[in-house]
């Protein structure tokens, strides 16, 4: 199963919009290539599959006859990635989807089962997570398609490039047919490897606000504009980039509050000129939303500080923000309770990373499973997960699916 999977990986990670780096934007002509592949996959599977107009890929499979009322329930994670992404972050959540989707063919279910590569979750194009995951469960907020890319490309038209018309994504209802949301995914974090275990179950996913932050001051010549007259947009920029890592040191539980500024552009772009704007983002994360909604305020009074000192026209907008998300406890339960077959020991984990559990969670109950990866790394090219943890994972999953159909 899992030689399987990892073979699938490795072709997955050749598909990227980067000559040297796994990269796959939403809606990008990798995220394209990849979903032949993905398609293929799934069909062998015996899965009716179609793409959205938001391009998520769905394999389908609907319920056994005879199941009055019958819901769907939908396993699945992300075809996208971060910019030079590992194999596992996402694509691992998809293929595991298929393989219990295989595993399952020949056992009735009393729901329909839909297999989802949803196209955007990590946010990497328009800086908002879960595009895909919103605009499959029924929820994109219409002023999202005048969001813009690097490229200046309106989400708009990144849907008419796609071959997909504007119109459906204003048009959708919020799906009410959805029994729950299942999905694998990496820890991303070093608990399990830590404790020599192969599976942990999520029980809630850490709160999240994103911002797009601007400084702009002046340009000039860096070898005749005396310091006392500069408007140094980038030295702003670093004095509130040193404030934000002060602020998550306060916080230093462990997966307590997480502050990270990971995007920054610099204008004019010149070693010998004075840097007249920037343009950067601030990811800010805690299961508890009163600290986080705490921190962020203060962090927004001090990037206003900051500009007004350095008389730096100052931009703060905030892009997303995601309230923490419970884990349902039947899903809790039903996945600790096949992951027992497997281990002795069962970890209750809080996710620190957003899934796409998040923009289903209003919808519909949500629970994860978190497979152990090496040295708790994810979102870099090394990410690594062993065959034998996959299968231990997939056969959880399954498990926890069976229980679910037999318990309806
Ligand atoms: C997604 O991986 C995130 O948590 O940013
Ligand atoms: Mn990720
Ligand atoms: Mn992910």
């Amino acid at each position: 199963m899992s030689g399987n999977i990892h073979d699938r990986l490795a072709e997955l990670a050749r598909i990227s919009d980067e000559p040297d780096a796994l990269t796959r934007a939403f809606l990008s002509p990798a995220l394209k290539r990849s979903h032949a592949l993905v398609r293929k996959w799934m069909e062998a599977t015996g899965l009716a599959v179609h793409c959205d107009a938001g391009g998520n890929l769905i394999g389908r499979r609907e319920a056994t006859e005879g199941a009055a009322g019958a819901k769907t329930l939908v396993v699945g994670s992300h075809l996208d990635t971060v910019r030079a992404a590992g194999l596992y972050d996402g694509p691992l959540g998809v293929l595991a989807g298929i393989a219990v989707a295989a595993e399952l063919a020949e056992t009735p279910l009393p729901f329909a089962l839909e297999v989802v590569g949803f196209s955007d979750e990590e946010g990497l194009r328009y800086q908002t997570a879960y595009l895909g995951s919103r605009f499959y469960s029924g929820r994109f907020p219409a002023e999202w398609l005048e969001l813009t890319d690097a490229e200046n490309i309106p989400l708009r038209q990144a849907a008419i490039d796609w071959g997909s018309d504007p119109a459906d994504f204003l048009e959708q209802e919020p799906r009410e047919d959805l029994l729950g949301y299942l999905e694998l995914h990496i820890e991303q974090g070093p608990v399990l490897e830590q404790e020599n275990l192969s599976v942990g179950v999520v029980t809630a996913i850490a709160g999240q606000s994103r911002v797009a932050l601007k400084l702009t001051g002046a340009p000039g010549h860096a070898g005749t504009t005396p310091m006392t007259l500069r408007r140094d947009a980038l030295a702003g920029a670093a004095e509130f980039i040193a404030e934000v890592e002060r602020v998550g040191h306060r916080h230093p539980e462990s997966l307590g509050l997480v502050a990270t500024v990971g995007q920054l552009t610099v204008e004019p772009g010149a070693s010998n000129v004075i840097p007249g704007r920037t343009e950067f983002t601030l990811d800010l994360r805690h299961p508890d939303n009163a600290v986080r909604e705490a921190a962020l305020a203060e962090l927004e009074t001090a990037f206003k500080r900051i500009a007004a000192e350095r008389r730096l026209d100052a931009v703060w907008i905030v892009r997303q923000e995601n309230p923490a998300v419970p884990c349902d406890a039947r899903f809790i339960e039903a996945l600790v309770e096949a992951a027992s077959h497997e281990q002795a020991v069962v970890p209750e984990l809080v996710s620190g990373a957003g899934h796409d559990a998040v923009a289903l969670s209003p919808l519909c109950p949500v629970g994860m499973l978190f497979v152990t990866c090496r040295d708790g790394l994810s979102h870099h090219p090394d990410e690594f997960t062993a065959p034998e943890h996959i299968d231990v994972a997939v056969a959880v999953l399954t498990r926890a699916v069976r229980a679910l159909a037999e318990d309806i």
